[in-house]
């Protein structure tokens, strides 16, 4: 067993100050959703430019209020990417909709413009493209297509909290934007996630769908006219959230600089194919939430599951981001098989997700730059 601490590849930083300011909730006799998430999406909104954003219990819950409120349901098609987290799927299928999906670039990860356009039907509702840390889809081309169509857009920014798009945060422009709080994202509230909507009668109807669908009558009765969900954040998260908001420059600058750090130390034989490299010292937009590689499995005795055991063995963390949504016993139901796109599917077979938070030092990135290299070079076919 190795004496140095286990390196978890992704997790929050909570400081002592915001610890004290949770306890003060918890005495505080209100610990559901009150004034701490009112002052949480009022700092969500001056972040997202001024509209109005509404905080829930997580991403996904806030892609399934997204999707109801862009009207997608039944006999409806959004189209996705296959590179993507399960929630994306899950959702278009909870609504009563049909996922369509199309594949993706090979470095950025992110949705294949061309061949969404080329997907669109008489059926389709909405897009729904996943921002990839790095690199963000191309907001211009996305938004020129959506309006050129007719078409919704929701964009997954689950990963991406605080990266810019020509100088604007993720989520100032654009039409729905969702956002995960989740403690691998940017930012913690625990579990938490966001929307940011076009206006106040979206974000009234926001209201509703993230509470039972409730309606408040002049004679302080209620009524229900739709389904909705539970989705509220509880104040105790939103306390959390309003102390991460306000260090997310902080934690993004340090991502930015592990990032950075793997570019310089990664250099294994044979060679990963790497995210796209940071440009402009900062100043590019992107941000950092995770390093994944693709790991050059048909030139090595390994296979993914030996090398991320023997780092596991060394005390370093990975993940997998992602499977392959179309391959999943759920995307099949919908008739698709190996082979129908062949980035994500590469994607999905060798990709690792290497330690990468605001908790780590240059040190740690060197510590897996090294084990890595040692790993791969020794595996060498
Ligand atoms: C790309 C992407 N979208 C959405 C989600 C869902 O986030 P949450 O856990 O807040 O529901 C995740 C979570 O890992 C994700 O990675």
């Amino acid at each position: 067993m190795s004496s140095v601490p286990y390196l978890r590849f992704a997790g929050p930083v909570l400081d002592e100050s915001t610890i004290a300011g949770v306890g003060d909730v918890l005495r505080s006799g209100w610990i559901t959703s009150g004034p701490w998430v009112r002052e949480f999406e009022d700092a969500l909104s001056a972040f997202c430019g001024g509209r109005p954003v509404k905080a829930m219990t997580s991403a996904t819950a806030a892609v399934e209020v997204a999707l109801q409120l862009a009207g997608v349901g039944s006999g409806a098609e959004v189209i996705t990417s296959a590179q993507s987290f399960f929630t994306v799927l899950n959702m278009i299928v909870k609504v009563g909709a049909t996922p369509v999906f199309v594949d993706c670039d090979l470095v950025t990860r992110n949705i294949d413009l061309a061949q969404v356009e080329a997907a669109i039907t008489p059926r389709t509702k909405a897009i729904m493209p996943t921002h990839w840390p790095g690199s963000l889809v191309d907001m211009d081309a996305l938004l020129a297509l959506a309006r050129r169509r007719g078409l919704r857009v929701i964009e997954d920014a689950a990963l991406v909290m605080g990266s810019q798009w020509k100088g604007r945060n993720i989520g100032a422009i654009g039409d729905l934007v969702t956002f995960s709080f989740h403690p691998n994202k940017n930012m913690t509230t625990i579990e938490g996630g966001a929307l940011a909507v076009n206006d106040a009668a979206e974000a009234q109807r926001v209201d509703a769908l993230r509470f039972h669908g409730i309606t408040y009558l002049p004679d302080r009765t209620r009524d229900v006219a739709f389904p909705g969900g539970k989705f509220n954040l509880p104040d105790v998260n939103a306390r959390i959230g309003v102390a991460q908001l306000a260090r997310l420059p902080e934690f993004l600058a340090t991502r930015r600089a592990l990032a950075d750090r793997y570019f310089e130390r990664f250099a294994t034989d044979p060679p990963c194919v790497l995210p796209p490299r940071p440009r402009n010292g900062g100043g590019d937009g992107q941000t950092w939430n995770m390093f994944s590689v693709l790991l050059p499995l048909d030139r090595l005795t390994v296979t993914r599951r030996e090398l991320r055991d023997a780092l596991d063995a060394r005390g370093i963390g990975t993940g997998v981001s992602y499977e392959a949504l179309h391959l999943c016993t759920l995307g099949r139901r919908y008739g698709y098989r190996e082979g129908d796109f062949p980035v994500t599917e590469r994607i999905a077979r060798e990709t690792v997700t290497l330690p990468l938070h605001a908790g780590m030092t240059a040190a740690d990135v060197d510590r897996v730059c090294a084990a890595v290299t040692e790993i791969v070079h020794r595996a060498r076919a």
